[in-house]
């Protein structure tokens, strides 16, 4: 897939590009990035982006012309293969369905909005407006390495075979607890059943742990998760007050 990255500020994307992920999922040909900088979109000695505001107020807010050149220029309209998402704390909150989304798609273009946002009337040549969650940041950069990151990883090839599959989230429900060597640390020791071999005991302590973690923190996840017979077995057992902290079980 191509990602398409528009900002006022693509230095802030060096190290970002450099990252292990990123870099092996170019060298493997599942990626291409580029990052575009707006100034080369705004003409003139003073190359401004943006401008104050019609009716008044604080801040600057970014303009047509730059941004929806570079759109024509980065995405033309003939084959319309391209998805054009502006990151902006008034879009709907990005998550890992969406992040699975983007990932089967052949041109992701992200928008960084900046300041006090942009002029409203870019938004005609966008196809979705994405936040990464309910705060302001000052500007959509920060928000377009997150999603860029969590749809990339997703990329055939880029992650060890099933690594991204158990994870927080793919299943519905949050990761259950990992340990790695030494077996003690300080007093701190590994859960035994890790230690056992018994692969069948292990799987069930991971599915309780993960269900006791989602229970505990997240509660709100439960009631959209696939659950199997054994998931609410084990849930019942929780509930029945093993060594919870605390939480609601949610009716079902
Ligand atoms: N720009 C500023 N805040 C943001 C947020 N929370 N998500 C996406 N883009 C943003």
């Amino acid at each position: 897939m191509k990602i398409s990255i528009i900002t006022m500020f693509p230095e802030m994307f060096g190290s970002f590009l450099q990252g292990p992920v990123l870099r092996r999922a170019v060298r493997k040909g599942a990626l291409e990035i580029e990052v575009v900088d707006l100034k080369d979109y705004a003409p003139g000695s003073f190359r401004h982006i943006d401008d104050s505001p019609f009716g008044g107020g604080r801040g600057m807010v970014m303009r047509c012309q730059p941004v929806i050149d570079s759109l024509r220029a980065v995405a033309p309209a003939a084959g319309g293969k391209s998805r054009i998402v502006a990151l902006t704390p008034a879009g709907s909150v990005f998550c890992q369905k969406k992040a699975r989304e983007f990932a089967q798609i052949s041109h992701l273009v992200l928008v960084c909005g900046h300041y006090e946002g942009m002029d409203e009337r870019i938004y005609r040549f966008v196809d979705e407006e994405l936040s990464i969650g309910d705060y302001v940041l000052t500007g959509g950069e920060p928000a377009a390495m997150v999603v860029a990151d969590a749809v990339v990883r997703l990329l055939p090839d880029v992650l060890r075979e099933g690594s991204a599959d158990e994870e927080s989230f793919e299943n519905g429900l949050l990761e259950y607890p990992q340990y790695t060597q030494p077996a003690d640390y300080d007093g701190m020791k590994v859960p035994d059943v890790l230690l056992s071999g018994n692969h069948a005991l292990i799987r069930r302590w991971r599915r309780k742990e993960s269900l006791r973690r989602t229970l505990e923190r997240r509660p709100e996840l439960l009631a959209k998760a696939e659950l199997s017979e054994e998931d609410e077995e084990i849930l019942r057992e929780l509930k029945m007050g093993e060594n919870l902290k605390g939480g609601i079980f949610p009716p079902r």
